[in-house]
């Protein structure tokens, strides 16, 4: 498959998912007065994987209904918001004219970014292209966007949670495929898309071939008293409080 029919079979995913939940859940995350990361609301405070948001230009890989964006505008940041599906565009639109907060929308693939060099200070994904995007593409987007200094800070899946993932289901406990089929992710089914996971040194290699120094990797586990997640129920409570079930890495661009 090539990477437009990814994006359209993935922008098929995303419309279905915005009838189904994410629409329905927007208000009330664009209303959360925190920034948090993740399925089980990891907050960012004491994390500090953002830094100082004020004045700051930001630009968000796959912003889906840009709750996480809104996040960032309440705390001053001009928050720039990509995506290619869009009917998760319009709720994003609907809530800001709603909520008077101010972001600009785009309607195009994180792999082809139609804005200039250089014109970003912090370049973020959560579970948006950090997941759905091919890394060479994606991330040598996200640098060329940063300006020198320029921080990329993303969340996606663990490692250890895709190795323990079976094609269809939820996570077991233990390995359900080999490390050497990471990569590109077909999932089964008609409801499923395209995703992509690496391993921790394939991350690395492509993030210093974009010019991006890994400064953190937050591995994240879930709170004592997280419950199972309503609508990604794939991956248990129980199983994200013992393992590490989604990892923050956060890069910075040479100056
Ligand atoms: C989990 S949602 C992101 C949630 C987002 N952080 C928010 O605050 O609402 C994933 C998003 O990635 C988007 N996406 C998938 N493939 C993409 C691509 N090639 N380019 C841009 N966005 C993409 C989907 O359309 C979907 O809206």
């Amino acid at each position: 498959m090539s990477h437009a029919e990814d994006a359209l079979k993935n922008r098929q995913v995303w419309t279905k998912a915005n009838a189904e939940y994410t629409d329905r859940r927007a208000r009330d995350a664009w209303a959360d007065e925190e920034i948090e990361w993740g399925m089980y609301s990891g907050p960012e405070a004491g994390l500090d994987a953002l830094g100082a948001l004020e004045g700051k230009d930001v630009i968000e890989l796959g912003c889906g209904t840009a709750y996480f964006g809104a996040w960032l505008a309440k705390r001053g940041a001009r928050v720039v918001g990509i995506d290619i599906t869009p009917a998760q565009l319009e709720t994003a639109r609907r809530l800001q004219e709603e909520t008077g907060l101010n972001l600009e929308f785009i309607e195009a693939s994180a792999e082809d970014v139609p804005l200039s060099d250089a014109s970003f200070d912090l370049a973020i994904s959560e579970y948006g292209a950090s997941i759905w995007c091919d890394p060479e593409l994606w991330i040598a987007e996200a640098s060329r966007l940063l300006r020198p200094g320029g921080r990329l800070v993303f969340l996606c899946n663990s490692t250890l949670s895709v190795l323990c993932s079976p094609d269809e289901g939820k996570v077991e406990e233990r390995l359900m495929r080999s490390q050497a089929d990471l990569g590109r992710i077909e999932w089964p089914g008609e409801n499923e898309g395209v995703n992509y996971h690496l391993t921790h040194g394939e991350w690395i290699r492509v993030l210093r071939a974009n010019g991006l120094a890994v400064e953190a990797l937050h591995e994240r586990l879930a709170p004592d008293d997280a419950e199972d997640h309503g609508y990604y129920d794939f991956m248990p409570a129980d199983w994200a409080r013992r393992w590490v079930a989604e990892e923050v890495w956060v890069a910075t661009k040479a100056l």
